[in-house]
């Protein structure tokens, strides 16, 4: 029986025991592999937690990039806009410095011209000056002559008394220059009363023709007008520097004197220059 017992053949324990060992190690490995696919996915699921937090993220920063870029986009649109105004305002600017440099150029053209003006005006009022100063030196020239004239000049009666008889020499050789205003002292004298206002006579003696009482030179006419004559000569002054009739008229009688009533000695001159030229020795008709 004993023999019964140790029936079950060796083979069945090796392969009892192969199967037993199989058995294990496919568990083993099964419980391996489910390790592995536990910790495969513990990991794929961290990896999508990350993956969400990441895309999460992402579109935070993407949404602050976006705002970031709107914000961009709007200061490059404000500064463009600056941009604008700032050269819209140079424009301006440049047009009205262009503005200011044309009305420059034209106020220093006219200034310019306004110089040249000025310039001309005062070239001509220079000319003016110059004409009024040699004006001027001519006038005193004059004026010179005048007074050195009037310093020489005396009353008739003076220069009858300062003069020796036969040298009272006219001034006016050249006596037809003076005539005009000599005629005009003759009348004023009132000469003409007596001798006619051309001189040819009337109540007295003709000046103009060939008769000479006392004789035709520059001192005896002079004394004649400037003393008188006869009884009408004051103290016969006259008569007394030897003064004798040598001719005589159809009337016969004393001339007044004159020497106080004419003014000066170059009036009774200039009376003579014209006595002088209406006389008949110097006219054509009635040559005498
Ligand atoms: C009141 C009249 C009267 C008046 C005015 C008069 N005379 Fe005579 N004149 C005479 C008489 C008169 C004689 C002649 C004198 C004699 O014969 O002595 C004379 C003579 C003369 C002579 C000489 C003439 C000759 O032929 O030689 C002269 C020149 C002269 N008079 C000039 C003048 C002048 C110039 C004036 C004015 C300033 C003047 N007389 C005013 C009356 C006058």
């Amino acid at each position: 029986m004993r023999e019964q017992k140790n029936t079950i053949p060796i083979w069945v324990w090796i392969v009892g025991a192969v199967l037993v060992i199989g058995c294990i190690f496919a568990g083993y490995r099964t419980i391996e592999t489910r390790q592995h696919l536990e910790a495969v996915k513990s990991k794929l699921v961290s990896v999508k937690h990350l993956a969400a937090k990441t895309a999460a993220e992402s579109d935070a920063q993407i949404n602050e990039l976006q705002i970031k870029l709107d914000q961009a986009t709007s200061e490059i649109g404000q500064l463009r806009n600056n941009l604008d105004t700032a050269q819209s305002q140079l424009k301006e600017r440049a047009s009205s410095l262009e503005t200011m440099r044309s009305e420059l150029e034209s106020a220093k053209q006219s200034a310019a011209k306004t110089a040249a003006e000025f310039d001309a005006q005062i070239n001509e009022l220079q000319t003016k000056l110059d004409q009024a100063t040699s004006e001027i030196g001519q006038l005193r020239n004059k004026l010179d002559k005048v007074v050195e004239v009037h310093a020489e000049i005396m009353t008739p009666l003076e220069r009858v008394a300062s003069t020796p008889k036969g040298q009272l020499k006219s001034p006016y050789p050249d006596f037809a220059s003076v005539a005009e205003e000599g005629h005009r002292k003759y009348m004023a004298a009132g000469c003409n009363g007596c001798h006619g206002g051309g001189g040819g006579g009337g109540m007295a003696a003709p000046l103009t023709n060939p008769i000479w009482i006392y004789g035709d030179d520059d001192d005896t006419l002079f004394r004649v007008i400037a003393l008188g004559t006869g009884k009408l000569s004051p103290d016969d002054a006259f008569r007394k520097l030897g003064y004798k009739r040598k001719g005589s008229e159809f009337t016969v009688g004393p001339m007044p004197h004159f020497g106080e009533i004419i003014k000066t000695d170059d009036d009774l001159w200039k009376i003579i220059a014209w006595m002088r030229t209406v006389h008949c020795s110097r006219r054509v008709e009635d040559r005498c």
